[in-house]
């Protein structure tokens, strides 16, 4: 079964400037949470609890965040302030963290090649965690829905979702053949085609689950897109041969990369989850 998760968080934040100069972009909240225990705690509620972070320079505070600080546990256990750590407590009891870096910063396909060291030989999935996705009410989470299609498929599933044609450009863009409703069968894939351009409206979104020959199709994959490794890239190469699935999710995705996505996204969980006691 998949239990491991790659999250590439080496990325400069240049968009969250002068914010990030210090500070991972991964940290910043929305309201109360880091960005990136969002995306943490989806993928432990879907099973996958060995959490591999792609870091880079300037990231240290990600590895101090998912580790115990001794001084708070002391200063807050027993106090009425101890249910502030709830969330991070259930999350550090729950996962397993590792880290490698990312020497350069060469592309989404070369951060997830450089994460092989923590993967292995076995099915995974990515969380990019700019991509915040808060499930339908009582419904699962976007990476537990994507587990789900793999334990029916067993290959790589990408998570899609449509987009307006003037942001297509922002995305990987599949053409693929719709299986039944909301589940398509990749028959190529572009990384951030021009409008005239793009297959379709359906965009990648952040949320992956790849089988372990994407590493090396991924060696072999020279760069593409803004002269990067692109992961849309290998993941055409595994759609020739008819095994890359796109689910359309269920659920509500921000895009927290961009300053207007991470407002939106911090109104929203302020209005629907923090006002109603449900953002610990
Ligand atoms: C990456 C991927 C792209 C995907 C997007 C989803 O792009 O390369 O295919 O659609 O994430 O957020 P980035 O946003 O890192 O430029």
């Amino acid at each position: 079964m998949i239990r491991k998760c790659l999250f590439p968080v080496g990325g400069y934040g240049t968009r969250f400037l002068p914010a990030t100069k210090a500070l991972p972009k991964e940290m910043l909240p929305i309201v109360n949470k880091p960005l990136v225990q969002y995306g943490v705690e989806e993928s432990i509620e879907s099973g996958l609890y060995e959490i591999g972070f792609v870091t880079g320079r300037g990231k240290r505070a990600i590895a101090d965040h998912f580790d115990i600080s001794y001084e708070l546990e002391h200063q807050i256990s027993g106090s009425d302030k101890e249910k502030y750590l709830t969330s991070i407590r259930h999350v550090m009891h729950e996962g397993v963290f590792s880290f490698t870096r990312q020497k350069e910063m060469k592309g989404l396909g070369h951060a997830i090649l450089a994460g092989e060291t923590l993967i292995g030989t076995e099915p995974f999935g990515v969380v990019l965690a700019d991509d915040l996705c808060i499930p339908e009410a009582d419904g699962d989470n976007v990476m537990a829905q994507m587990v789900k299609v793999f334990k029916q498929f067993r290959c790589s599933i990408v998570a899609v979702m449509e987009v307006p044609e003037d942001e297509i450009h922002k995305y990987g863009v599949i053409e693929g053949e719709e299986m039944k409703d909301g589940l398509y069968r990749v028959k190529s894939m572009v990384e951030k085609p021009k409008k005239e351009d793009a297959p379709s409206n359906l965009a990648v979104i952040g949320r992956y689950i790849l089988t372990p020959d994407i590493f090396d199709i991924l060696r072999d994959t020279p760069p593409g897109k803004n002269d990067e490794i692109q992961l849309t890239d290998a993941l055409m190469t595994q759609a020739q041969d008819g095994v890359v699935m796109a689910y359309r999710f269920k659920g509500t995705r921000f895009d927290c990369g961009s300053v207007e996505g991470f407002v939106e996204a911090t109104n929203f969980c302020f209005e629907e989850l923090y006002k109603k006691g449900n953002l610990t």
